[in-house]
């Protein structure tokens, strides 16, 4: 019997916010484990920070500024940034808790405690001796500027009535070199420094970087400086960091410190070889009662040595900190003003930005460079870089329109895609080790995207735009490699005269889409390949399906046929598409399985190494015809072959078959299974009936509901290492892709919900996440959403994770109900009772068509969705003239643009009872 469950503590407290900036406090912080805080800027700086100032600093795999690490070394590791004072007649004191005696301490009350204060994006700790009397804080951020830089304030007071002196030091390991390092040579790798000791500080610099299949030399220098707040430099240095600890010492006791050694390096001074520490002797200080002394540190990374000159320049001195340190809470509280909600709870209020920084962050640290997400290599997967754009398009499509056109140069003709995607715009790999591995659902990702770009915009002719295809070695789904292909040849697709091939974005759609309708197995749903959304599910790629995948594809056709008739509206009454393509365009009959893949190898074979560069004109109204009619045939036979009913006589949809061909849900000697996924995608894609959508319900609530972890499972228990669907099975049940809350999926489900006007089963969703987030004694996270929540309930994977731009994407669009359709502004609000505030008023503030608006609903009649409806809208006070939607109204675009652009509009939205309507237009708006 296993004895893991939800672990809550009482006598932990829980953070709470102290303004409406989204700043927090939490008391005791380091006596949690595991958690770690982001900062970062534009820069290329990425800095991890936990509360006892532990974490790694890099711009990039090959440049680790401090030891690369785990989530597990975060509070095992002793390599922190730490700073000592040495007390006359007392001994050594880490300000950052980091010594021997502070954690033989640390369970035993009343000696020191901790507070953490934390903002948009910086993180100050003060750390309080009482026996002692001392006080100290330590503010560390990341400028928002040019430079790869961290700063860090550390302040100590003197809060007792004796004069104290103290030596400090500031004590800064720097790995300097590539987190491949850590089991490639490590000790090799050491033997490559060149330690400076300049004025203000300590600079690494590797000779060369170390790589068996080619060294290069080194360009980059990793610098601790640091002065006192009358801007003195330090007095001398420690810069080896075996001499630093001493024999038999440890950073945590480090003998320098410990029996107060002088420093014998001063500045000129160079060592060669050996682990590098940035040792900084500071001036000795006497503080007299309630007097504080202060010390600025600058972690930095930097191209040339004489660099050092022009960022001490511009950073290292307590005015620089301090006009930073503005400039920076300023750079992130403006980033993210462009949408923010009041509703009744100012903590989901002051949450939700803390989600709204999400996407931001994911984008700046891709998926790895994280202590969670300690896999990868940089760069960013194809699913994300679509789904993390969501959130921006919300307020700035106009931004993010030539990065997703460039991000088609990613589709392969075969339907697959490159999954690796660098920096920089057009950078793409086939993946990040080279495995030949194909993501069945990554094809119906760009469409929703692309979707709600041309909702918010109007910009319809993007779908007319031309871009290039991905080529490179791996043909016919990665099944087959063209072993005559070169990279030299580059990786854009060519006709056969040895041009590039350029289609429309909307051809690009069709190729994702209609290469799956043929792509199935032995059931007639698109193959599983090696895995779909949930990556956990990779060892099935014989016989698997995703019938899940299937009703999102099924559902997107539909979505593609509505804009091939909007692009008719528009004019655009003939599309051209290659020639190869169209003979996929056809209507499916009930054609068997084998029939389809031998159709399917037809196809790639006309793609294999260039297309013929021919391409034929359909009429666009024809194009959605035969769209409609492959979509209606595949939502049939999901209706008719996948619904199920167990024997508790719960109904809903089969996602799943596994590699043997069996279909994975519903009654089992195991224990009943079912799947969140495979209910989340036709909610998504729209292809359940209403009917369905109860059951649905119906059965989520009974199996896969659980309040201790935040909501809805993934998956039921399948109490076995399912080795022929994936390795999510050989996760303990209740952790990550196997049966945890997972806020990625949960979210989607919720916005599916809201699709179908289940407001408040939707709402319950997301706020059983905010609410279990907000448990810190359970969670143990700070502010956001987790990519899950674990067995036990913590909040795993926190910062970066797609779920934060589905969170908004859902709240904005659906519950607010404020989004574009076609260019327009629609309002359409399934706001429930409890989201009003006190004066009955819900407001978003966002940014449509350029301008800002602050959106407000009100509902004195308390009414929840379904029971209201819009009675008016006034724009700035003036009553404005709309055109009714089902339950919303819709506000020309013409009227946004008419408002002065740069100051905020207001639009006032009064709910009030369902009264009939004497006509109303059904929203569609896929
Ligand atoms: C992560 C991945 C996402 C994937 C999911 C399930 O979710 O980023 O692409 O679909 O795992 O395997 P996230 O961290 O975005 O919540």
């Amino acid at each position: 019997m296993s004895t893991d469950q939800m672990k809550t503590d009482s006598s932990v407290d829980n953070w709470h916010f102290i303004d409406r900036d989204a700043t927090f406090r939490l008391h005791n912080p380091h006596l949690t484990n595991h958690l770690f805080f982001p900062l970062v800027n534009e820069a290329g700086m990425m800095s991890i920070v936990t509360p006892t100032l532990n974490g790694d600093i890099k711009t990039g795999q090959h440049t680790f500024f401090s030891t690369p690490v785990s989530v597990d070394d975060l509070h095992n590791s002793r390599s922190a940034r730490n700073f000592w004072v040495f007390i006359e007649g007392h001994g050594p004191w880490s300000l950052t808790g980091n010594s021997a005696q502070q954690i033989a301490q640390r369970f035993k009350d009343g000696t020191e405690s901790t507070e953490l204060e934390a903002g948009l994006l910086w993180h100050a700790m003060r750390r309080e001796h009482h026996h002692l009397n001392l006080k100290a804080e330590i503010v560390n951020f990341v400028p928002s500027g040019e430079d790869q830089v961290e700063m860090m304030r550390v302040t100590i007071t003197n809060t007792g009535d004796q004069t104290r002196e103290l030596v400090p030091t500031a004590a800064i390991p720097v790995f300097g070199r590539s987190a491949d390092n850590l089991r490639d040579h490590r000790h090799v790798t050491s033997l490559l420094h060149r330690t400076f000791c300049d004025r203000y500080g300590v600079l690494v610099r590797p000779t060369l970087s170390f790589d068996e299949r080619g060294h290069i030399p080194n360009t980059r220098t990793y610098a601790v400086l640091g002065c006192d707040d009358q801007k003195r430099p330090p007095e001398g240095f420690f810069p080896v960091l075996e001499d630093f600890i001493g024999e038999g010492g440890n950073l945590d006791w480090p003998q320098m410190i410990v029996l107060n050694r002088s420093p014998e390096a001063e500045a000129g001074d160079m060592m060669e070889g050996y682990e590098a520490i940035g040792g900084l002797r500071f001036s000795r200080v006497r503080l007299q009662p309630g007097e504080s002394c202060t010390w600025v540190l600058v972690l930095a990374i930097f191209d040339k040595l004489q660099n050092a000159a022009e960022i001490q320049a511009r950073y290292l001195s307590t005015d620089r900190f301090n006009e930073w340190f503005n400039r920076t809470r300023d750079h992130w509280k403006n980033r993210l003003t462009d949408l923010e909600v009041q509703t009744g709870d100012s903590h989901f209020n002051n949450w939700m930005r803390w989600v709204s920084v999400q996407p931001v962050l994911r984008r700046l640290y891709g998926n790895s460079f994280m202590p969670y997400h300690d896999y990868g290599r940089g760069g960013r997967g194809w699913r994300d870089l679509w789904q993390d754009h969501l959130a921006l398009l919300l307020t700035r499509p106009e931004e993010v329109k030539d990065i997703l056109l460039g991000n088609y140069a990613g589709v392969r003709f075969d339907g697959s895609n490159a999954t690796i995607i660098g920096s920089n715009p057009g950078e793409f790999k086939a993946d990040r080790n080279d495995i030949p591995r194909v993501w069945m659902d990554h094809g119906a990702w760009p469409l929703l995207t692309t979707c709600l770009y041309i909702n918010q915009t109007g910009d319809l002719d993007f779908l007319l735009r031309e871009q290039t295809y991905f080529k490179d070695h791996h043909v016919a789904r990665s099944k087959e490699v063209d072993s005559d292909w070169k990279p030299e040849q580059g990786t854009a697709l060519k006709t056969a005269d040895g041009q590039i091939y350029r289609g429309t974005v909307f051809e690009h759609l069709l190729v994702q889409h209609l290469t799956m309708c043929y792509n199935v197995g032995e059931h007639n749903l698109m193959r599983l390949e090696n895995a779909d959304w949930n990556d956990g599910l990779d060892m099935a790629g014989e016989h698997g399906e995703s019938a899940a995948m299937t009703a999102l594809y099924a559902g997107n056709l539909l979505s593609l046929a509505k804009l091939a008739r909007h692009l008719h509206a528009r004019g655009h009454g003939r599309i051209k598409l290659a020639e190869e393509l169209i003979p996929l365009l056809i209507p499916q009959t009930e054609e068997v399985p084998a029939a389809k893949q031998a159709y399917l190898e037809r196809y790639f074979e006309g793609c294999y190494r260039t297309l013929s560069g021919k391409q034929s004109t359909l009429s666009t109204k024809e194009v959605a015809e035969r769209l409609e009619a492959i979509a209606g045939v595949i939502i049939n036979r999901l209706h008719n072959q996948e619904w199920i009913r167990s024997k508790t006589g719960h109904e809903w949809f089969n996602g799943y078959y596994d590699d043997d061909g069996q279909h994975v849900e519903g009654d089992h000697p195991l224990g009943l299974r079912m799947t969140l996924t495979g209910q989340t995608f036709h909610l998504l894609g729209r292809t359940a009936t209403p009917d369905q959508v109860e059951h649905i319900l119906r059965a989520v609530q009974r199996f896969l509901h659980d309040p201790a972890v935040g909501g809805i499972r993934l998956n039921t228990n399948f109490r076995e290492v399912k080795q022929n669907l994936g390795r999510a099975f050989g996760f303990a049940f209740g952790h990550k892709e196997n049966g945890a809350m997972f806020s990625h999926m949960a979210v989607m489900y919720a916005y599916g919900l809201y699709q179908y006007g289940k407001a408040r089963e939707a709402f319950r969703v997301l706020d059983e996440i905010f609410r279990h987030s907000l448990k810190f004694p359970v969670s143990r996270m700070y502010p956001g959403i987790p990519e899950y929540f674990n067995a036990r309930g913590r909040g795993m994977y926190p910062y970066l994770t797609g779920s934060a731009s589905w969170y908004m994407l859902t709240l904005v669009t659906q519950a607010f109900g404020v989004r574009g359709l076609l260019g327009d502004l629609l309002l359409a609000p399934q706001l429930v009772r409890e989201q009003f505030d006190d004066q009955d008023r819900a407001t978003i503030r966002t940014l449509f068509a350029g301008r800002h608006l602050q959106v407000s609903f009100f509902n004195p009649q308390k009414l929840d969705p379904g029971e209201y409806m819009i009675h008016s809208v006034q724009l700035d006070h003036q009553t404005v003239l709309f055109s009714r939607k089902d339950e919303g109204v819709l506000l020309p675009k013409t009227a946004l643009e008419k408002l002065q652009p740069g100051v905020e509009h207001s639009v006032e939205i009064l709910l009030g009872a369902k009264q009939n309507l004497t006509h109303y237009e059904e929203i569609d708006d896929r």
